[in-house]
């Protein structure tokens, strides 16, 4: 995909403060830390574009981008980061939810994973959730610098496993080497 343009959008915490018009929408979902921020930059061709952060809890609200004039890509708040004050933990779930279940345009959740670890409750949750809603999703498997080759593939199989879906469905990348920022792209314009 070649970028002409992508530029922030708006924030927003409810639905009023959606940006308009609908329009094709893909949300990026993951564990507080994992890497979201960092993957939109590099799919987007873009270092600083977004906020990415060594500290968890860094993306608090729902941020839009509107990239090439025609696709939203939405930034969700990180999950499961204890550190967060209990009021916005509390306010997490029902905000992130209402925006899966009622954002028209969406087409597909790009749900990011550490390579390193196994999916937890809250990362299997997400996926249940998001099949029950019928919401299609992309499983990427991010920090794969962090590992040899050998490596990756093991947790890749691993997390397949765990997951109950075939390692190939399981996109490997990372931000600083831009690995698997093509695949992405491609199951991105599959759904698209
Ligand atoms: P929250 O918004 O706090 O939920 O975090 P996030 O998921 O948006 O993570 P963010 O992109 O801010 O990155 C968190 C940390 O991980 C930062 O220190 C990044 O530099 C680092 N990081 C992100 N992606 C990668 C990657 O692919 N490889 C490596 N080595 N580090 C990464
Ligand atoms: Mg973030």
């Amino acid at each position: 995909m070649n970028i002409k343009s992508a530029v922030f959008v708006t924030s927003a915490v409810q639905p009023s403060q959606y940006p308009a018009p609908e329009l094709p929408e893909i949300a990026f979902a993951g564990r507080s830390n994992v890497g979201k921020s960092s993957l939109i930059n590099t799919v987007l061709g873009r270092k600083k574009l977004v906020k990415t952060s060594s500290t968890p809890g860094r993306t608090q609200t729902i941020n839009f981008f509107l990239v090439n004039d025609s696709i939203y890509f939405t930034d969700l708040p990180g999950y499961g980061y204890a550190r967060v004050p209990a009021a916005v933990q509390r306010g997490w779930g029902p905000m992130v939810e209402t925006y899966l279940k009622t954002r028209q345009g969406l087409r597909a959740v790009v749900v990011i994973l550490d390579i390193r670890r196994l999916p937890n409750a809250a990362d299997r949750e997400l996926l249940a959730w998001l099949a029950h809603h019928e919401i299609p999703n992309i499983v990427v498997l991010t920090k794969a610098d962090k590992l040899k080759k050998g490596k990756q593939a093991l947790q890749r199989s691993l997390i397949a496993e765990s997951l109950s879906v075939a390692p190939s469905l399981l996109t490997l990348f990372s931000a600083p080497t831009g690995m698997g920022k093509r695949a992405l792209w491609t199951a991105v314009g599959r759904i698209l």
